[in-house]
């Protein structure tokens, strides 16, 4: 493994004591790392920690003349060839995304043209604050800013949930992975959202999709070194970067783009758009006034994207989703024979936690022959073990 220059970010959580193991592990790997603390960070492990581990000084603060004598902020930002913010605080990411340099970390993140890899680490409740989701999805569409994590489960305050800092071994782990396009030259076609079936020009049919499910993936494949067309239906989500997004309404749009992006040397297509089934036969013209006390709106089967890509002739290896309320596997392992699909990920959409226009997920993917259970994480961090899934059946595919 190439050496390289990582600058570690510690920000002020519990989880800053698993950071000591994460640089224990960088430098193991052969990088060298130099470690910057906030004040925050300094409340819960010594910089004496870092030192020890690393073997040079911790930088942590902006204005101390002799640091800045030696590597001022400015050599630092671009000796990093990454910045790795572990934990990356709710109050960080926050400062972040509003481009604040009143410290030394907030300040090498303006300064530096490195990547910047934030693995958040948070209370639960502070993590699916709107406030803190609005500012992630801001990070998220600017190229240099990966998020790796955070995972779910038990926290030191006692909640369970999202929140919890990736340990070290799996963030060290993506750090030696990252530089590795491992889907360059590949051509993913992702569907993404719910369509819209118009009744009249200011009334449809539609369904509770976010979109982030598809738009997390598709994100996933960019980094990867995928070339990615996204399809997709009407949603608030910003682009991902490097993803080229083809936005379209009805199922029959979505249909017309998905099979123009596959025609286009589309090697793998991944249907995680929510397709509405039926759409109305005659929309009316004109906004329908409510005269009557009952009306009938007639509606015909929308043509199936996902079956009519896998019967091409040469198709793409294609994976559908199964978005059900009762006998998931049944129904998926149905759809997955009956729609000729090389791989099915359900997910019980009964849940209410999970699945439909929520930040996580937990799904079954199967196959002929086998399945593999993914439990629930954000989407985010599920996109890519989804991605690792697909790309080692797509492997083995004779
Ligand atoms: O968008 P989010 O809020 O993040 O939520 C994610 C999700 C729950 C929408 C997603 O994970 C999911 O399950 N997507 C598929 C939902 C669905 O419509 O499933 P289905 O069982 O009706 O369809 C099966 C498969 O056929 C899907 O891959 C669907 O994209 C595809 N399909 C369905 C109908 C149709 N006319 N054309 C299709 O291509």
């Amino acid at each position: 493994m190439a050496s390289r220059q990582i600058l570690v970010g510690v920000t002020g959580g519990i989880a800053a004591y698993k950071s000591a193991e994460l640089v224990r592990l960088l430098g193991k790997q052969g990088h060298r790392v130099i470690v910057v603390m906030t004040e925050g960070a300094k409340a819960f492990v010594t910089p004496l920690t870092f030192q020890a581990l690393t073997g040079s000084p911790v930088r942590d603060s902006l204005l101390d003349p002799e640091a800045e004598a030696g590597m001022g902020h400015i050599e630092l930002a671009r000796w990093a060839d990454l910045v790795l913010i572990a934990p990356a605080s709710a109050d960080f990411m926050a400062r972040l995304n509003a481009g604040m340099a009143d410290d030394l970390l907030s300040t090498l993140c303006l300064a530096t043209t490195a990547p910047i890899a934030l693995a958040p680490a948070m209370n639960q409740a502070m993590w699916s604050n709107a406030r803190t989701q609005a500012n992630l999805d801001r990070l998220s569409q600017d190229a240099q800013i990966h998020v790796w994590g955070p995972a779910a489960g038990d926290q030191a305050c006692g909640d369970v949930g999202l929140g919890r800092m990736l340990e070290a071994a799996e963030l060290a782990e993506r750090v030696a992975g990252f530089w590795e396009r491992p889907l360059a030259g590949m051509h993913w076609v992702i569907t993404a959202g719910p369509t819209r079936e118009s009744i009249d020009p200011v009334r449809y049919i539609s369904n509770h999709s976010s979109g982030k499910m598809g738009y997390a993936l598709a994100r996933a494949a960019a980094d990867a070194g995928a070339r990615v067309t996204l399809v997709s239906g009407p949603v608030g989500l910003p682009v991902p970067a490097g993803v080229d997004r083809v936005s379209v309404e009805s199922a029959e749009q979505m249909y017309e783009a998905v099979h123009a992006a596959v025609a286009d040397g589309g090697d793998l297509f991944v249907a995680a758009a929510a397709v509405a089934d039926y759409r109305v036969i005659d929309p009316a013209a004109q906004k329908i006034k409510k005269s009557r006390d009952r009306m009938t709106i007639e509606l015909t089967r929308n043509p199936d994207i996902l079956s009519s890509v896998a019967a091409l002739p040469s198709p793409p290896f294609t994976v559908g989703f199964a978005a059900e309320t009762h006998d998931v596997e049944h129904y998926a392992r149905d759809k997955l024979t009956r729609k000729k699909l090389d791989m099915i990920v359900a997910n019980d959409v009964s849940d209410q936690r999970i699945g439909f226009n929520s930040d996580v997920n937990a799904v079954t993917v199967i196959w002929d022959g086998g399945q593999q259970q993914f439990p629930m994480s954000a989407k985010t961090q599920l996109a890519e073990q989804l991605l690792e899934s697909i790309m080692a059946r797509y492997q083995a595919k004779p």
